[in-house]
């Protein structure tokens, strides 16, 4: 390894010259050194066994510098910046485990670099830099778990590096590392994993960055809305993205636009009232309309009225048929636009509401007596479908009669009272459902040919929703609880089942949206009890 040597031209040329440098007015130039206590000298090489600190005072033109059992503690910034000359320089037998930022910083002419057999834990990202002739780094027979990104950044004239006889931890940290290996032309010994389980014994050399899945994904909060909430709606209106939410207690209709300079949700407009459960916001033909639904002081339907820029009340719900709303369904059947209103009175039974291009009228009341709690639309096999939650007897699904143009009973869904709601997602054409209970356990289904079937069981422990949220390729289900943290699960495409995720802190959770604005994505959790959240969605990779 010492063949690539060049011998020192002269002791005395070296020395004028660092002592030039170093004192530039000249005031005091040393040319004789001393070699410090616990070091042997010559003038081009030393080696130092008993000092605990890189020593002053060595030969300014040392080419080469050993510590070997020095019991040296540690590397830091700018230790060997008085001996530039260096082309060798080698540690081992000692205690340090730390290599920090720029610890070679000035060594222009450093070749070899030997770090060997000392209890190296961590290295910083910059540690090497600076070291533009390095040759040959070994850094064998140290306690590495892993290597920062990019270690080997600016190191020009790398040809060898040596990590053998270390513990490497072969998890996203290193997915760099395996590119590195693929992809330069320094040669390296073998390496191997030594953890984790699956990977271990596996040859870091020939592995490949593929073998690493390092993105993940997190929901952050993001911003905190000051008032308790119901239903919450995202919708696009004349090109932009809007937020409306029910707030119980203040009685409105609070309506949110994005603030693309500042970054936040802000206050658009506001529907004032009393009570206000849902507010349903509804585009038709570029008109925006909002079934407001409450449950003192009776429902209505505003529109926005375009010259004014106000919302002005159009219509009222029939008294009568809606006594006690509790959620509110849009849709779209053969090209005419529908609202259904699932009552939770006694006396009251769900009704449908058709656009018939002035107003809305009732078109067909469902099931009357059951003290509905929710409503939701889907389509199975291209037919319209709709699926009512009740107080009092299983969910019982509806099905689009052609003929009549009326919703009829189909059937209901097998072994699930209490059910609080159901909510739909599709992956390409299979149907999925999502059923809260409030105690027990909450379901995921599937439809399978004329029913829906179990997939899996999450226990519930006072769960007012559960619901599915897909943002770009990522698919999840968030459980609420009133009682504990909310529950996030996302869907493992390998296991086919949803797995534990993250835990949110919301109160009295009553619903979950998700927003898309400016390439962010949003979840909005309504609070029944506290404030409102906004979760912002994140891409992590962790291999960077
Ligand atoms: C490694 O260093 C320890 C002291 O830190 C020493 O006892 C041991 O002999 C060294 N092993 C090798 C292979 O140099
Ligand atoms: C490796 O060497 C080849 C052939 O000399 C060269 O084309 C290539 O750019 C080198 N790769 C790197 C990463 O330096
Ligand atoms: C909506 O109401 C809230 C609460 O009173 C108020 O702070 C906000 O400024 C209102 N927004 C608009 C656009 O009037």
């Amino acid at each position: 390894m010492a063949g690539g040597f060049r011998l020192p031209v002269s002791v005395l040329f070296f020395l004028c010259l660092s002592c030039a440098l170093q004192q530039p007015s000249g005031a005091w130039p040393r040319l004789k050194w001393k070699c410090p206590v616990g070091c042997t000298c010559t003038n081009d090489h030393a080696l130092c066994q008993g000092t605990a600190l890189v020593p002053l005072g060595l030969p300014p033109g040392l080419v080469s510098l050993s510590f070997v059992q020095s019991g040296i503690g540690k590397i830091e910034e700018r230790n060997f910046f008085h001996l530039p000359r260096l082309q060798l320089l080698l540690f081992n037998s000692n205690t340090f485990n730390i290599i920090r930022d720029n610890a070679f910083v000035g060594l222009l002419h450093l070749e070899y670099l030997f770090i060997e057999n000392n209890s190296i834990k961590s290295i910083s990202r910059k540690a090497f830099r600076g070291l533009k002739s390095l040759i040959y780094l070994s850094l064998a027979n140290n306690d590495l778990e892993t290597l920062p990104v990019d270690l080997f950044q600016g190191l020009p004239a790398l040809a060898n590096v040596d990590l053998r006889g270390n513990a490497f931890h072969c998890d996203c940290r290193l997915k760099w590392l395996v590119a590195w290996l693929r992809n330069s032309n320094t040669t390296v010994e073998p390496i191997y994993c030594k953890g984790p389980d699956e990977y271990r014994g596996r040859k870091l050399n020939s592995m490949n960055p593929r073998d690493f899945d390092c993105i993940t994904t997190e929901l952050r909060l993001y911003q905190t809305l000051p008032y308790e909430s119901l239903s919450i709606d995202a919708f696009a209106y004349l090109n932009e993205e809007y937020v409306v939410i029910a707030q119980p207690f203040a009685g409105r209709c609070a309506f949110l636009e994005w603030d693309h300079v500042e970054m936040v949700f802000r206050s658009y407009d506001n529907i004032t009232g009393v009570s206000t459960v849902a507010c349903k916001p509804l585009v038709i033909r570029d008109k925006l309309f909002v079934i407001v639904a409450q449950l003192f002081g009776g429902s209505y339907i505003y529109k926005r009225d375009a010259d004014s820029q106000k919302f002005v009340k159009i219509q009222d719900i029939e008294n009568h048929k809606v006594r006690k709303p509790n959620d509110i369904e849009t849709f779209q059947v053969e090209g005419e636009w529908y609202f259904a209103v699932a009552d939770s009175s006694k006396a009251g039974s769900t009704t449908i509401y058709k656009w018939n291009g002035y107003g809305f009228y009732s078109h067909q009341s469902l099931h009357a007596w059951y003290r509905d709690t929710d409503v939701e639309y889907l389509e199975i096999g291209n037919k319209p479908h709709l699926i009512l939650s009740s107080s009092s007897q299983r969910p019982v699904i509806y099905q689009w009669d052609k003929g009549t143009k009326r919703f009829v009973r189909h059937t209901d869904i097998p072994e699930m009272e209490d059910v609080y709601a159901v909510k739909h997602f599709k992956v390409k054409e299979d149907v999925f459902v999502c059923l809260t209970r409030f105690i027990g356990d909450s379901k995921l289904m599937k439809w399978a040919s004329s029913m829906f079937q179990d997939i899996e069981r999450i226990p519930s422990r006072g769960s007012m929703v559960f619901q599915p949220l897909g943002i770009n390729e990522y698919r999840y289900a968030i459980l609420g609880n009133d009682y504990s943290l909310s529950q996030v699960y996302r869907y493992d495409v390998a296991k086919g089942t949803f797995v534990s995720f993250q835990e949110l802190n919301v109160q009295a959770p009553r619903s979950f949206t998700h927003i898309a604005v400016d390439n962010r994505d949003f979840i909005f959790a309504s609070s029944f009890k506290g404030k409102t959240q906004i979760y912002r969605h994140i891409i992590i990779d962790l291999s960077t």
